[in-house]
């Protein structure tokens, strides 16, 4: 039987962690759909046609080692504000979506655009510095050279660019719970995920 999560907020709130725990909880598959824009994204940096690339993106472009990088994320973010790009991976993101035994898909407009009737839809969130904290310790752990303040310009620039672009923008859906990961551990996060699902379910 399906069963959508879906998962939207700004950059580095904390969605990818809570999605991935709440597919382990459940059992579901999980899609982190940024890879998708980043994938996408990256490709253009080697000159390739944003709408051509997204058209054309290979499972194998998804595992690319590069995509975590700011430079990826701003490239990625530059794209997902092409129609034509967003257009050509709605199909995929869908399917994943309807896939039986459950599906977690973590992006921007997942609630609002890609599964408007999901189950459950969590938009989670933290303030600007907390969730650049988190970034910076995550791209300092693999290797890269970046200050705070460079992280927390990047977060700031594409929450700006994913907010105002006209095809779906960043924006909670109406019926979406919010869950604010700023006083969080990573542990209380997930609970209060899992408390939502438990609660959808036994309704
Ligand atoms: O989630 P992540 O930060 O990896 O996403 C990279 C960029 O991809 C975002 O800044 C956003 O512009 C775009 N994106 C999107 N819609 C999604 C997922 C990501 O526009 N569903």
């Amino acid at each position: 039987m399906a069963f959508t999560i879906a998962i939207d907020g700004p950059a580095a709130a904390g969605k990818g962690t809570v999605g991935r725990r709440l597919a382990a909880h459940f059992g579901f598959a999980h899609l982190d759909t940024g890879l998708l824009y980043r994938a996408t994204g990256r490709r253009t940096l080697d000159g390739t046609d944003a709408v051509e690339a997204a058209r054309s993106l290979q499972p194998h472009d998804l595992e690319a080692r590069d995509l975590r990088t700011p430079e990826v994320g701003q490239a990625a973010s530059r794209v997902a504000a092409i129609p034509e790009v967003r257009e050509a991976l709605i199909d995929f993101q869908r399917a994943f979506a309807a896939r039986s035994g459950g599906a977690v898909l973590d992006g921007r407009d997942i609630g609002t655009v890609i599964c408007p009737d999901a189950d459950v839809k969590l938009y989670v969130t933290a303030t600007d510095d907390v969730r650049a904290a988190r970034r910076l310790t995550e791209l300092v752990s693999t290797g890269h050279d970046i200050t705070y303040g460079e992280v927390l310009d990047d977060l700031r620039q594409r929450d700006a660019r994913d907010s105002a672009r006209s095809a779906a923008p960043l924006i909670p859906a109406n019926d979406a719970v919010l869950l604010d990961t700023s006083t969080l551990t990573i542990e209380q996060a997930v609970a209060a995920a899992i408390a939502e699902v438990m609660r959808v379910q036994q309704a």
